[in-house]
C-alpha cells in the first residue's frame, strides 16, 4: 500500500478537470518516454527503474561502510553540492531529531561542505573539527566542481594533519565517476574506497544512488527502507493508468500554468521538510527552467512563513499555485498543558495536540488561499518515515520527468548552469581562460 496520496479538487475552480485530461495524451506519451528512452535527454534515464535495479550487495557495502565510518568518527562531512548535496541533506533533516546537534549522545553528526564558498562557513567548520575524529565523503559526479574541490582540499589536508594520510586515506570516501575527473584520479592515486555515479543518473535524480544512501546510512537512518519505499512508488507510477499519481501531478501543474499560473509554492508545515523543499526546487527548477519555460520553484515553511510570506501569498499577483504536504501522523506527542489562570486565554485548546492545532492552521490557510484565487494541490504523506520518504522521492522525480516532457524540454540537462561557472573562472584567471579573462575585465574596467 502507498503512503502518499494526491488531491487535486482544490485546484477546480480555476482548471477543470477536462483542462487537466486535456494533457491526458501527453502525459502518457511522456510516460512512454521516460520507459522506453525516446525522449530528449534519454541518456540520463538511469533513475527511471533505479529503485527496482539497485543491487541489495551494493546496499549492504554501503551499509556496512556507513557503520565503519560511525564506529570511528564522531562527525562526517559529506562535501558535495546542487544534486550532490541536497538529497542526502533533505532525507537526513526529515528524519533527525530537530535538536541532534545540541545532544551529545547522538552518535555520528553527519554535517555538510562544498556547498557553498562561504569564507567564515569555511574556517568555522575547520576550527570546529580540530579536536574532533572526523571523516570525510567526497561527492561530485563530474570531480571538477570548485565548492566542493575546495572544501575537500582544506578538509583532507587539516586529517592528514592530525593524523597522517594513512589514516586519513581510511576515513575518506569518494563517490565519483567510474573513470573520468580530478576526483577520480585523486581518490585512486591516494587509495580511498569509492562509490561510482553512474553516467546515465544526473546530480538532482542521485539521491537514491550512494550519493544519497551513503550520506544518510553515515547519519543513522535505514537506506533499505528508502530503496523499498521508492521502489513501491516505481511500480505504482509505472502505467499509463488513471491512479497514476505521479501523471495527476503533472498534468495539473502543466494545466495550472497553462493557465497563467507561473510559480509553484511547495509548502510544508513540518520544520524537518525544509530542506525537502529546496532539494524539489533543484530538482523542478533545473529540469524545467530552460528555452525561456517553466514554473517558478518556490517553497515556505509554514506556520513560519505565513508570518512573512502569508501576506503576499494570499493578496499578492495571482500567477501562484500551492502544492501543500501534509504529514498525517506524528512521530511523538505534545499536549497542550490547562492552565488555571489561563491568563493568554489558551485553555479553549488545551489538552489537545499541538498537531491538531498545526492542522487547523494548515485547513485555515488551504480555504483562505483557495478562496484567495491560490489553487491548492494536497499532497498528503503518511509520516517522515524512511519508507515514506523513499516514496515521496520517486513520485517527485517521476513527476518531474513526465511534467518536463508535457512543457516540451529537455528535463535532464542543465546548461545555464555554465554561465557563472565560465565567467568566474574567467574572473579568476584560470588556465585555459585567457580570452574570457580579457573580455569580462574589459568590460569591468
Ligand atoms: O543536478 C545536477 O546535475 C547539478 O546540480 C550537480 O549535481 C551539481 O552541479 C554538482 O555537480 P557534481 O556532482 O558534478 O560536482
Amino acid at each position: 500500500m502507498k503512503n502518499i496520496n494526491i488531491d487535486v479538487k482544490n485546484v477546480l475552480a480555476t482548471v477543470s478537470m477536462d483542462n487537466i485530461n486535456s494533457f491526458e495524451a501527453k502525459a502518457d506519451d511522456a510516460l512512454r518516454m521516460l520507459h522506453d528512452g525516446t525522449g530528449a535527454g534519454n541518456d540520463f534515464l538511469g533513475w527511471v527503474n533505479l529503485p527496482s535495479t539497485t543491487d541489495d550487495a551494493l546496499v549492504d557495502d554501503i551499509i556496512k561502510t556507513a557503520n565503519d565510518m560511525r564506529a570511528n568518527c564522531e562527525v562526517v562531512v559529506a562535501i558535495g553540492i546542487g544534486g550532490s548535496y541536497l538529497g542526502a541533506k533533505a532525507v537526513i533533516e526529515a528524519l533527525s531529531d530537530s535538536f541532534a546537534a545540541y545532544k551529545q549522545d547522538n552518535g555520528t553528526t553527519v554535517l555538510f561542505a562544498g556547498q557553498n564558498i562561504g569564507e567564515d562557513y569555511l574556517y568555522e567548520l575547520t576550527s570546529y573539527l580540530k579536536n574532533k575524529k572526523y571523516g570525510i565523503v567526497v561527492i561530485s559526479k563530474s570531480g571538477t566542481t570548485t565548492e566542493p574541490a575546495i572544501a575537500f582540499r582544506m578538509l583532507k589536508e587539516q586529517l592528514e594533519a592530525q593524523i597522517g594520510k594513512t589514516e586519513a586515506a581510511k576515513r575518506i570516501v569518494a563517490i565519483t565517476d567510474a573513470k573520468r575527473g580530478a576526483l577520480r584520479q585523486l581518490a585512486t592515486e591516494e587509495g580511498y574506497k569509492t562509490y561510482v555515479i553512474a553516467d546515465n543518473v544526473g546530480g538532482r535524480f542521485s539521491v537514491l544512488t550512494p550519493v544519497g544512501l551513503l550520506p544518510i546510512a553515515v547519519a543513522g537512518f535505514d537506506i533499505r527502507k528508502l530503496v523499498e519505499g521508492a521502489r513501491k512508488m516505481e511500480k505504482a507510477t509505472a502505467q499509463g493508468v488513471e491512479d497514476n499519481m505521479a501523471m495527476l501531478y503533472a498534468k495539473t501543474r502543466n494545466a495550472l500554468y497553462a493557465a497563467g499560473k507561473k510559480i509553484e509554492i511547495l509548502v510544508n508545515y513540518n520544520p524537518k521538510l525544509h530542506y525537502f523543499a529546496e532539494w524539489w526546487k533543484q530538482l523542478y527548477g533545473e529540469s524545467e527552467g530552460k528555452d525561456h519555460k517553466g514554473i517558478f520553484p518556490a517553497a515556505v515553511d509554514n506556520s513560519t512563513d505565513l508570518h512573512s510570506m502569508g501576506q503576499w501569498i494570499q493578496d499578492g499577483e495571482r500567477t501562484i499555485f500551492e502544492t501543500v504536504i501534509s504529514v498525517i501522523n506524528q512521530r511523538h506527542k505534545a499536549v497542550i498543558p490547562t492552565d488555571e489562570a489561563n491568563l493568554d486565554g489558551l485553555n479553549y485548546i488545551a489538552s489537545r495536540r499541538v498537531d491538531e492545532v498545526n492542522k487547523m492552521a494548515e485547513l485555515g490557510t488551504r480555504i483562505a488561499h483557495v478562496d484567495g484565487g491560490v489553487p491548492n494541490i494536497h499532497i498528503t504523506v503518511d509520516s517522515l518515515c524512511e519508507e515514506c520518504l523513499g516514496e515521496l522521492i520517486y513520485f517527485f522525480e517521476k513527476a518531474c520527468g513526465i511534467s518536463g516532457y508535457i512543457l516540451g524540454v529537455n528535463p535532464f540537462n542543465q546548461p545555464g548552469v555554465e554561465a557563472y561557472k565560465k565567467n568566474m573562472f574567467a574572473l579568476l584567471a584560470k588556465p585555459g581562460y585567457e580570452k574570457e579573462t580579457e573580455a569580462i575585465r574589459s568590460r569591468l574596467s
